[in-house]
């Protein structure tokens, strides 16, 4: 199996990124799974509650401008609007331009003008310093680093007494199966699909040395009694799969062993499983 990581170098400075690369470059059909997999998890009631609760926290108010960092296809869109008004500005930078040609188009197909969904990356952010009322990333950090770099980053384009925000979730899911090693499977292949898996419980303390001010962080459960729970279960635990036997991280064999062993365990009534996601935000000081 080959090494999925890569490094991606930038002005003689190394960066990570996780398996995916550049989504831009992938068959149409494993970025229409990503898209879909990416509204699942927005949907998903922990993953929504937990990014209002993050979005609210970074204290927008109407006319206020807000970036997203790795904005994908637009998730954050429908609870931005509310919370920046018709006079706000929304902004966001992906490094695939079909994402972000995806999430310009549900906000035109919404009549919303004051957005822009942008080609760019988080590791170079195209705007000026001081220029945006409040930023964050939203599953960002398990997937490119290092993440210091792209904190300092949100930080630099936020004016002073901003606010800066970050959800991210662990890839280490609890899976009833019917043999231990097939939880471990899954779970290793989504470490090793993640650039930095230990993201979440790190973002305090990110945060922190970052230099940044009331930092405050929480966590959620995301937790299913039934594949049916959600639409996004069946996607992220079965149909993902594809994905990964496509892009050579699991055997195709072990693919199907693992998605009858879910469904049997579910037709069963017994299936469980649950994933943790965190959140921080923070305030870029005063005097920074
Ligand atoms: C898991 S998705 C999350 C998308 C979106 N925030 C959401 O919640 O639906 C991660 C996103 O980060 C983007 N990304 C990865 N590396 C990036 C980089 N260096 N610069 C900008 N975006 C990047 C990917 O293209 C992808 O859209």
């Amino acid at each position: 199996m080959r090494d999925p990581r890569h490094n991606i170098k930038t002005g003689g400075s190394d960066w990570g990124a996780d398996y995916l690369g550049e989504p831009d470059r992938l068959p149409s059909s494993s970025r229409s799974l990503i898209s879909r997999l990416l509204r699942l998890m927005a949907t998903e009631p922990a993953f929504s509650r937990a990014r209002r609760q993050m979005l609210d926290a970074l204290a927008l108010t109407v006319g206020s401008r807000v970036l997203e960092a790795g904005s994908g296809t637009g998730s954050a869109l429908p609870d931005l609007i509310p919370l920046v008004g018709q006079r706000g500005q929304i902004v966001g930078v992906d490094a695939a331009a079909g994402f972000a040609a995806e999430a310009q188009s549900r906000a035109e197909t919404a009549g919303w003008s004051r957005v822009a969904y942008v080609h760019g990356d988080v590791r170079s952010l195209p705007f000026s310093d001081d220029g945006f009322d409040a930023a964050f990333c939203d599953k960002l950090l398990l997937h490119v680093g290092p993440a210091s770099r792209i904190v300092a980053e949100l930080r630099r384009v936020v004016r002073p007494g901003g606010r800066i925000g970050v959800l991210e979730w662990q890839p280490q899911l609890a899976i009833s199966t019917s043999a231990p090693e097939l939880e471990e499977t899954f779970n290793a292949v989504l470490r090793q699909a993640s650039h930095w898996p230990a993201a979440g419980p790190n973002l305090g303390r990110l945060f922190l040395e970052a230099g940044l001010e009331e930092v405050a962080s929480r966590s959620y459960l995301a937790e299913a009694q039934s594949l049916a729970d959600h639409p996004f279960w069946p996607a992220f635990l079965i149909d993902q799969l594809a994905l990964f036997v496509a892009l050579g991280l699991l055997a195709d064999q072990t693919a199907r062993t693992l998605a009858a062993d879910l469904r049997a365990i579910d037709q069963a009534g017994g299936f469980r499983a649950g994933l943790m996601i965190w959140t921080v935000v923070g305030t870029k000081p005063a005097g920074l």
